[in-house]
């Protein structure tokens, strides 16, 4: 492969498994763009609570969830420090789609077709460019089969809950390591076992437990991984 052309790198796993901070400090040590595909499922989850379309109480309205997907603009907004900040509708929602009400609610909403097909059409054109590195569920499965690089990222439930558990007291935002490790079992869960595009790992992926591994490790192993790809 020539050293100058640009790949699709596919990271996936399980919630709080710690591949958006391995992808993001990828992207930037190689010179692509990062893609947070979860935060794209978040911001539609922070969309249908705040019109009424989903509650804790009485789930998700999903017939009229569908119909209100044309009026849902998701981007993203490079800050001043590199870091990425999702806007819904224009709007800065990069803190709230982060809280336990929205984390509470994401599986539901991204078990819905229509929601699943708009979102992926919309990654598969952020990666038609290539130069990409995505994470979610599904990337190296459905949004991009042909990915050059895939990578499935593996970490046990109770280190998950921790790093999540941590995350969310750096934000401010109050929880208990009882209710983060509950959500991520029962997102694991949802994710693993619903009919659309589960996560599983494709045919094809490199796969990383990183349980006992520091960033920086991990890190060297994708550029490991990276190098050995590109240098074909
Ligand atoms: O990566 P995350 O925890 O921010 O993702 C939030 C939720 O979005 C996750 O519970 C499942 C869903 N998701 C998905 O279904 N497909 C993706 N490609 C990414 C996320």
């Amino acid at each position: 492969m020539n050293k100058e052309s640009k790949i699709v790198i596919a990271i996936d796993g399980f919630s709080s498994s710690g591949k958006s901070t391995m992808a993001k400090a990828l992207a930037s040590r190689i010179g692509y763009v990062y893609v947070d595909s979860g935060a794209m499922y978040r911001a539609v989850t922070l969309y249908a609570l705040r019109h009424g379309l989903a509650s804790a109480t009485s789930g998700v309205e999903a017939t009229r969830l569908v119909e209100a997907l044309p009026s849902i603009l998701i981007e993203f907004a490079v800050q001043p420090d590199g870091s990425q900040h999702t806007l819904l509708n224009g709007e800065d929602v990069e803190r709230e789609i982060r809280g336990m009400e929205v984390s509470g609610m994401v599986s539901p909403v991204s078990v819905i077709p229509a929601v699943r097909h708009r979102l992926v059409a919309l990654q598969q054109e952020y990666g038609r460019a290539k130069g990409i590195v995505m994470d979610g569920r599904d990337i190296g499965t459905t949004v991009f089969p042909d990915a050059e690089m895939k990578v499935f990222v593996d970490a046990s439930p109770e280190v998950r809950a921790r790093r999540r558990l941590k995350e969310l007291t750096e934000k401010g935002i109050p929880t208990t390591y009882e209710e983060v490790l509950a959500n991520v079992r029962e997102r694991d869960h949802i994710d693993s076992t619903r009919e659309e595009s589960p996560l599983r790992k494709a045919d094809d992926a490199f796969v990383l437990n990183n349980d006992n591994l520091s960033l920086d490790e991990q890190l060297q192993v994708l550029i490991d991984l990276y190098r050995k790809i590109t240098a074909k």
